[in-house]
C-alpha cells in the first residue's frame, strides 16, 4: 500500500489517485505509440515497405504528440517526435549532414495553418495581419524521396539520402544517372548544397507496371514506393532504366555565392544554375491567399504529371526564418498541408472470395479500373460478410474508393443515387471457390473459413507468406511465380521450394539462368534464418513475431516446441493460452509433420537462440539505468536486467525497484528518484542485485 502525506484530505488523495493512474495509462499509450512509430518508420524510411496508410501514420504521431505535450514528464529526447525519419541502412555508406535534413509539422485544415501563421506573427512580435506582409512562399509538397545534392567547385561530389536527418545514405552513384541532375554547374560557389526530392513521373511509373504485368511480374504499389526502390539498387544502370526526375527546393550548407534574402529568390538562383525548380512556386502575401493556393491544389493535384501530397508554405524572408529558428524535428518557419486522402467513385463489377493462409475466406471488390493516389486500382479487400452488409455494397453500385495517401485501396460504400433499381444483396458464398469444400463461420468469429487444409489457395497463400519478407524473406519469390510453380505442379508447400526441379524451371519462359541462379542463392541463404522467422513463415493462426520469438527463446528448439503441450507452452512469456493452443493444434496436424519433415531434410535452422539459465531474480521488477557504466554498455545493462526477468524502462515511477547511477546521469530521472523515495543504487550494488536480487543494505547514491 501507498503511504500518502497524512495531510491531504480524502478528495485531495483520490485527486493524486486519479492523476496518477491517468499518467501510468498514458505513459503505456506513450509506449506503445512510441513503437509503432518507430516500426512504421523503418518501414516506409528504410525498407520502402509501408504496411500502413500515410494517413493512419499522421495519426498516430499526432495522439503521441498529444500526449506528450499534456503530460511532459513522459517526453524524451530519444522519442520518434523528436526525431525524423527512419534511420540510415546498412547497405550504403554512411554520409553526416552537415546541415541536418529537418521534417516538416503537419497542418491537416485551414484553422491549423492560420494558427501556424499567428504564431509565426508572435515569433516575430509582428500584430496579427501585421504578419502577412512578410510574404509566404508557396510550393507543392512532392511525394518522393528527399535528397541532398553537394557541389565543391560546381561539380557534383555526393548524393545522400535523408536517413535520420543526421545521418544519410550515399547514393552518389545512381543519383549521378538521373539525367536532370546536374553533375556540373556553371558559376557556382565553392560549396553548395542542393535539397530536393526525387520522384517518378506518373507517366514512367504506369510504364513500368505495364511492362512488369506483361513479364508476369507484380505490379509495383505507387510512384513514391518505386522511386525509392530505384534509388536503392545496387546497379546504377537499373535506376537509370527508371526514368527518375527531381525538384530542387532548399538550400544546405552554401559557402560563397550571392546574398540571398529570400526563398524565393534561393530557388530562382537554383533555376538559372541548371536545377529543375517547380514552375507552381508562388509567393503571396496573405494567409488567406495561401489557403486559396491549397485549395487550388487540393482540386487539381491531377492535373500534375507528377504525385503530389499536398503543398509547403515557408516564410519567404531569410532573415525571419533565421529569427523564427527550428525545433528539434522541424522548421517553425515552415508547414507542410496535407491533403486528405483522395476519393474516387468507379463501378463495383463483382464481389469475389479470395482464400488466405489461414483459410479465411475474404470478400474482395473486383471494380472497373480507377486511377487513384498515383496508381490504378482494380481490386479492393472488403474484410468480412459484416463489412459487405454493413457497407451495403452490391455488385454493380457505384461505389467511392479511397486509397488512404498511398497503398492500400478502400471501399467506403455506395452512391445510392446512382443504384440501378433492384440490384440485388451479395450472398456469402456457401462453398470454397478454390477447392468447393463447405465454408465455415464460427460462432464467436467475424471471418468464414475454407478447413480443407490441403485447399490449394490456402496453401498458395501459404507459400507466399513463408517467402515473406517478415518471414523467410526469400528474395524473388513473389507470388506470380509461386502461382506459376503451383500450377505446374512443382511445388504444392513451402517445404517443396527446396527441393524445385530446376531443370523443369529451365524450361520454362522467362526464367533465365541468372533468375534461377538469384532464386536457389536465395533459397539457399532463406535455410540460415533464425527460427523466429521459420515459426512466423508456417502461418500459424494467432502467433505473430512477437509470440514466435518468444516460443524460440523459450524452448530453443523447434522438436521441443512441437514436443510441448498447450499448457507449456502457455507458461512461457509473452506466450498466451489462444496462442498456445493454436500453436499446439498446428503441430498435431499431418500436414504440419510432413512439412516440418521437408524443412529439415532441406537443412533448415531448426535452432533458437540460447535458453536463459540465469536464475530469474528480478521478475517484474523494473530496474531504471541512468548515466553510463563502466562494466555494461547501456543496451548491455538493459539486457542483463531483461536476462533476469527483469524490465528496463527509459522512465522513473513509483514501481520502479532501484535506479542504477552511472557517470554523467540523467537529471530527470535523479530527481524523480529522490520524489518519489526510489533507492539510487551505483555500479556495485547493481551487480550485486544482478547477482541476488536484493539491494544493497545502504543503497543511497549521492
Ligand atoms: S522543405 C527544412 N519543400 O516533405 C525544410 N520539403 O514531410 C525541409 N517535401 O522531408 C523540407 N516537397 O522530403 C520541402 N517543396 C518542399 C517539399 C518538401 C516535398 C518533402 C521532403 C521533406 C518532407 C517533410
Amino acid at each position: 500500500m501507498d503511504v500518502r502525506d497524512a495531510d491531504q484530505t480524502p478528495t485531495e488523495v483520490a485527486a493524486e489517485v486519479a492523476a496518477e493512474a491517468a499518467t501510468d495509462e498514458a505513459a503505456r499509450e506513450v509506449a506503445e505509440l512510441r513503437a509503432q512509430v518507430v516500426h512504421h518508420n523503418r518501414r516506409y524510411h528504410e525498407l520502402d515497405a509501408p504496411e500502413i496508410p500515410d494517413a493512419t501514420y499522421d495519426q498516430l504521431v499526432r495522439r503521441l504528440q498529444e500526449l506528450e505535450a499534456k503530460y511532459p514528464s513522459l517526453l524524451t529526447a530519444d522519442s520518434p517526435t523528436q526525431l525524423v525519419g527512419g534511420g540510415p541502412s546498412a547497405a550504403f555508406a554512411p554520409v553526416q549532414h552537415r546541415v541536418p535534413m529537418m521534417s516538416l509539422d503537419n497542418a491537416f485544415d485551414h484553422d491549423e495553418l492560420r494558427a501556424w501563421s499567428q504564431r509565426v506573427n508572435r515569433g516575430l512580435d509582428l500584430a496579427d495581419g501585421a504578419g502577412d506582409a512578410l510574404g509566404y512562399m508557396c510550393e507543392l509538397k512532392i511525394d518522393g524521396i528527399a535528397l541532398s545534392l553537394r557541389y565543391e567547385d560546381g561539380l557534383l561530389v555526393q548524393a545522400a539520402t535523408r536517413g535520420n536527418g543526421q545521418v544519410g545514405e550515399d547514393i552518389t552513384a545512381n543519383i549521378r544517372t538521373v539525367s536532370v541532375i546536374p553533375h556540373r554547374l556553371e558559376g557556382a560557389p565553392a560549396v553548395l548544397e542542393v535539397r530536393g526530392e526525387v520522384y517518378l513521373p506518373v507517366a514512367r511509373f504506369e510504364a513500368l507496371n505495364e511492362a512488369q504485368e506483361a513479364a508476369g511480374l507484380a505490379r509495383y504499389a505507387n510512384p513514391r514506393n518505386t522511386a525509392a526502390g530505384s534509388l536503392r539498387q545496387k546497379d546504377p544502370r537499373v535506376t537509370a532504366s527508371r526514368g527518375l526526375a527531381f525538384w530542387a527546393y532548399q538550400l544546405g550548407e552554401v559557402v560563397g555565392g550571392p546574398e540571398l534574402v529570400t526563398q524565393s529568390s534561393a530557388l530562382d538562383w537554383l533555376g538559372t544554375l541548371g536545377f529543375p525548380v517547380n514552375p507552381e512556386r508562388r509567393v503571396l502575401p496573405t494567409i488567406d491567399a495561401v489557403i486559396g493556393y491549397v485549395e487550388h491544389w487540393h482540386e487539381h493535384r491531377h492535373d500534375l504529371p507528377y504525385e503530389i501530397d499536398g503543398a509547403v508554405v515557408k516564410v519567404d524572408a531569410l532573415a525571419f526564418q533565421r529569427s523564427l529558428g527550428s525545433t528539434a524535428r522541424a522548421p517553425r518557419w515552415a508547414m507542410a498541408y496535407k491533403l486528405p486522402p483522395e476519393e474516387r467513385t468507379t463501378r463495383l463489377l463483382d464481389i469475389m472470395v479470395s482464400i488466405g493462409r489461414t483459410g479465411k475466406a475474404t470478400p474482395f471488390a473486383v471494380l472497373e479500373p480507377v486511377f487513384v493516389a498515383g496508381s490504378t486500382v482494380k481490386m479492393a479487400t472488403l474484410h468480412n460478410a459484416d463489412q459487405v452488409r454493413l457497407k451495403d455494397v452490391r455488385p454493380g453500385d457505384v461505389v467511392v474508393i479511397r486509397k488512404a495517401g498511398d497503398v492500400i485501396p478502400e471501399v467506403l460504400g455506395p452512391v445510392l443515387s446512382e443504384r440501378p433499381e433492384g440490384l440485388a444483396e451479395w450472398v456469402f458464398p456457401v462453398h470454397c471457390p478454390s477447392c468447393g469444400h463447405l465454408l465455415v463461420r464460427p460462432e464467436t468469429e467475424a471471418h468464414t473459413f475454407c478447413v480443407n487444409l490441403s485447399c490449394p489457395s490456402r496453401r498458395q497463400t501459404q507459400i507466399e507468406y513463408f517467402a515473406s519478407r517478415g518471414a523467410m524473406d526469400i528474395e524473388g519469390m513473389g507470388e506470380s511465380r509461386i502461382a506459376r510453380f503451383a500450377e505446374l505442379g512443382l511445388i504444392a508447400d513451402a517445404g517443396d521450394l527446396y527441393f524445385i526441379d530446376w531443370d523443369e524451371v529451365a524450361g520454362l519462359k522467362g526464367f533465365g539462368q541468372t533468375s534461377i541462379d538469384n532464386l536457389k542463392a536465395a533459397l539457399e541463404a532463406s535455410k540460415a534464418r533464425p527460427l523466429v522467422s521459420l515459426l512466423v513463415g508456417l502461418g500459424i493462426r494467432h502467433l505473430g513475431p512477437a509470440g514466435a520469438g518468444a516460443l524460440a527463446a523459450g524452448f530453443g528448439h523447434l522438436d521441443r516446441i512441437m514436443a510441448a503441450s498447450a499448457e507449456e507452452m502457455a507458461s512461457v512469456d509473452g506466450v498466451g493460452a489462444t496462442i498456445a493452443a493454436s500453436v499446439h493444434q498446428y503441430f498435431q496436424s499431418e500436414a504440419a509433420q510432413g512439412l516440418i519433415d521437408k524443412f529439415r531434410a532441406a537443412g533448415l535452422n531448426l535452432v533458437g537462440p540460447e535458453v536463459s539459465t540465469l536464475r530469474q531474480v528480478l521478475a517484474g521488477k523494473a530496474v531504471v539505468v541512468t548515466g553510463s557504466l563502466v562494466g555494461f554498455s547501456r543496451d548491455g545493462a538493459g539486457d542483463a536486467i531483461k536476462a533476469r526477468g527483469g524490465k528496463s524502462p527509459g522512465s522513473v515511477s513509483k514501481k520502479t525497484l532501484a535506479v542504477v547511477v552511472g557517470a554523467d546521469p540523467g537529471a530527470s530521472k535523479l530527481t524523480k528518484a529522490e520524489e518519489l523515495g526510489v533507492p539510487r543504487i551505483d555500479e556495485a550494488g547493481f551487480v550485486q542485485l544482478l547477482e541476488t536480487g536484493e539491494l544493497p543494505s545502504a543503497p543511497v547514491v549521492p
